[in-house]
């Protein structure tokens, strides 16, 4: 895992664009992951400003969405649809039929999970996959408790979540109790994991993804065991972390090789 620590989510965001900036013009049929919250906004902002200047372009990228509120239609304005149409996809060249979020409203949650995940093995595994990480540690909705082997699936959010969330909605009672959600062990095969964590509430999460046990009760810890997960972070996020200077100095280094490349 390489953590890479800046002052500001800013400068976070912008080094983690140049990452899949460099992915779609080596490879401009990547498969991508990508992710909603709050988190991944700046870094968008960032892939929407490398298409306007034509250093990258979409149009031959797929994507596939981590997760969506159980029982929200695409039009409701705080689905994932609704927020990665808003929020990237309308501003991109990217071809919006091959963008992909699970339905939420699917009949059948077992075989909207089943044909997303074969969609996902035909167009070759996820080049990509964007995270953030939840005050829990959850990735994805998968909440402490989730196996580490889990795959897509309906999942139940934490109390915690609800709160957090609640901010998006007009009242906490707003907020879905249910999710279907990329499971860990469907993220942990995506080839690359590039994670974003902002804030000082994300510090005791990211403290036990990265230096903490490998636990289902921190499904982001599973990350520990991926051969090429890219951590950003502001310096709230990274504050609890007790080798942080170690990983922000060999983290630096790994990126400018991996950019230079
Ligand atoms: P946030 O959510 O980006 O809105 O903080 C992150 C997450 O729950 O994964």
């Amino acid at each position: 895992m390489e953590i890479i620590i800046c002052k500001t989510k800013e400068e976070a965001s912008r080094k983690a664009a140049d990452l899949v900036t460099a992915l779609v013009k080596s490879n401009p049929k990547a498969v991508l992951g990508l992710a909603t919250g709050s988190t991944p906004v700046e870094m968008y902002k960032c892939l929407i400003a490398d298409n306007k200047a034509k250093k990258v372009s979409f149009k031959g990228v797929r994507s596939w969405n981590l997760d969506e509120y159980w029982g929200l239609p695409p039009t409701h304005d705080q689905s994932y649809r609704y927020f990665m149409d808003e929020n990237l996809f309308d501003s991109i060249d990217i071809v919006k039929k091959n963008t992909h979020v699970l339905n939420g409203l699917a009949k059948d949650w077992k075989k909207e999970v089943a044909s997303y995940e074969a969609a996902i093995k035909k167009a070759g595994g996820i080049d990509l996959q964007v995270l953030g990480i939840g005050s829990d540690g959850h990735i994805a909705f998968n909440e402490p408790g989730s196996s580490l082997a889990s795959r897509t699936r309906i999942v139940s959010l934490t109390p915690q979540t609800i709160k957090d969330n609640a901010r998006f909605f007009k009242k906490a009672a707003d907020v879905p109790r249910q999710a279907l959600s990329m499971g860990v062990g469907s993220i942990m095969e995506a080839k690359r994991i590039v994670l974003l964590a902002f804030g000082a509430n994300k510090a005791d999460a990211v403290k036990g993804m990265v230096e903490g046990g490998v636990s289902q009760f921190c499904t982001a810890s599973a990350l520990q065991m991926h051969q090429d997960a890219w951590v950003f972070c502001d310096a709230a996020a990274a504050s609890k972390l007790k080798l942080k200077k170690y990983y922000a100095w060999r983290g630096d280094e790994a990126l400018k090789a991996e950019l230079a490349d």
